[in-house]
């Protein structure tokens, strides 16, 4: 493919596929060359093929546990990076395709939005033929540290957690099978899939390249460099006198939020039950009870990242606080309140009546929003290997 005489050093370590794209109609056509990137995405290092994720974090020393998460405190040890830069790439596409779908119509990015805080901004979302979701999606951001995926921690990995989406009635609605056979019969895709696994000895697409690439564009999303994150490097001025009140209110002993939402990744990374439910319009999901055949666990969720939670609306696994302000002030209207009477649910101990002034509720939300930080966002794909449009 590569013309030796003029290009071998230049090229020889780019790779590029030709593709052909039809647009349109009649014999009106395209010729698109659709490349993988050979350079890892920005804020990860290439190290012996791999993208590894830098950050400010790793210069600081980590408690085993997280510890109560100090300005200083390190990132958890366990981070999921390590995919190449063409298997990353690759990912980009795939979850930008909505070829991935039963229908062609939905995408990954249907759902979790780059523009959206990798969310959709509903309580519930649309899969294939307008089906609903039963839960509210979650950001993406900052997914490679996480130990359980989904709210109520059924997956325990990224590769394990995409069967979910992509096999699911209310999702994207397809088989496994028909995944591949669309993705094979596709020579785009079949030429990008084999730069990304050189080593592959077999002709075609098989499942696990498919969840790797989609995981390893996961591992990409990180965003731990927002205004609160030049503050905790010594940066002072970065945060105004009413966020900073807000981040002190955050970490008090009286509200306890930072127990939880332990910095830097503002998860503690475990699961709890809070009493949050929606039990009037929706019945009871027990969330993680179901998972861990446990009922002591029944309300439980993940602990979410409050990473980017400014333009993750609306909140909660069942999307039921449209307003930050709303999420917030849900703590302090007193434990268990919104538990109806009906059900005896095992509240986590840091679950209190921390009776907090609607001015501290509002430094609280100040500070929240010096969480944003979006300077990795990926670049959307101009065209699709498919050739369908984005969606
Ligand atoms: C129809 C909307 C929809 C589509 C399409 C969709 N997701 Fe999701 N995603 C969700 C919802 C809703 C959840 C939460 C489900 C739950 O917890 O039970 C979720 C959860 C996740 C999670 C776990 C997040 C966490 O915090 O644990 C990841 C990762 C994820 N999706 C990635 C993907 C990928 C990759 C694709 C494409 C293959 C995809 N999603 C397609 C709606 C969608
Ligand atoms: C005992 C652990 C715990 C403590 C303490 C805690 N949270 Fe949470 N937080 C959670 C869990 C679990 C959820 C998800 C619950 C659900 O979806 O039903 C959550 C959800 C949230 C959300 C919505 C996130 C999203 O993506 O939808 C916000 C905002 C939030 N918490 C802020 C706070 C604030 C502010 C405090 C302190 C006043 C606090 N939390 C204290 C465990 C905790």
């Amino acid at each position: 493919m590569l013309n030796k005489k003029s290009n071998s050093g230049i090229f020889s370590s780019i790779l590029l596929v030709s593709a052909v794209l039809f647009w349109g109609c009649g014999d009106q056509m395209k010729k698109e060359e659709l490349t993988l990137q050979s350079t890892c995405p920005p804020g990860m290092e290439l190290v012996n093929g791999e993208c590894k994720v830098r950050s400010m974090y790793q210069q600081y020393e980590s408690l085993q546990n997280g510890g109560l998460g100090g300005l200083k405190t390190g990132l958890p040890p366990g981070i999921k990076d390590g995919y190449s830069p063409e298997q990353i790439d690759l990912g980009r596409y795939l979850f930008f395709d909505p070829l991935l779908s039963s229908t062609n119509k939905v995408s990954c990015a249907s759902c979790h939005q780059p523009n959206a805080g990798f969310s959709d901004g509903k309580r519930f979302s649309q899969g294939v033929d307008s089906q609903t979701t039963s839960r509210s999606t979650p950001t993406l951001w900052n997914m490679a540290f996480s130990k359980h995926f989904f709210w109520d921690a059924r997956a325990s990995s990224m590769e394990e957690q995409v069967l979910g989406p992509l096999y699911h009635e209310h999702e994207m609605a397809n088989t496994e099978k028909g995944l591949l056979e669309k993705l094979n019969n596709n020579s785009t895709y079949r030429d990008l899939f084999k730069i990304a696994f050189p080593e592959n000895i077999e002709n075609s697409i098989t499942p696990n390249q498919v969840y790797t690439s989609l995981a390893a564009f996961e591992s990409s999303l990180i965003s731990l460099n927002s205004r609160y994150d030049q503050y905790a490097h010594g940066y002072h001025e970065a945060l105004d006198s009413i966020e900073i009140a807000g981040l002190n209110v955050f970490r008090s002993f009286v509200a306890r939020c930072a127990e939880c939402h332990t910095p830097p990744l503002f998860t503690n990374r475990q699961i709890a039950v809070i009493g949050t439910m929606d039990t009037e319009n929706r019945p009871f999901d027990r969330g993680a009870g179901v998972t861990f055949k446990d009922s002591t666990m029944d309300g439980g969720f993940k602990v979410p990242t409050l990473r980017n939670i400014e333009r993750t609306a609306p909140y909660m696994h069942d999307g039921k606080f449209a307003t930050l302000k709303e999420a917030v002030t849900f703590y302090t209207l007193g434990r268990g309140h919104a538990v109806p009477d009906s059900l005896d649910l095992k509240l986590h101990w840091h679950i209190w009546e921390p009776q907090l002034k609607e001015k501290e509720i509002d430094q609280i939300v100040a500070f929240l929003k010096t969480l944003t930080d979006e300077t990795f966002l990926p670049q959307i794909p101009k065209k699709l290997p498919s050739g369908l449009p984005l969606n």
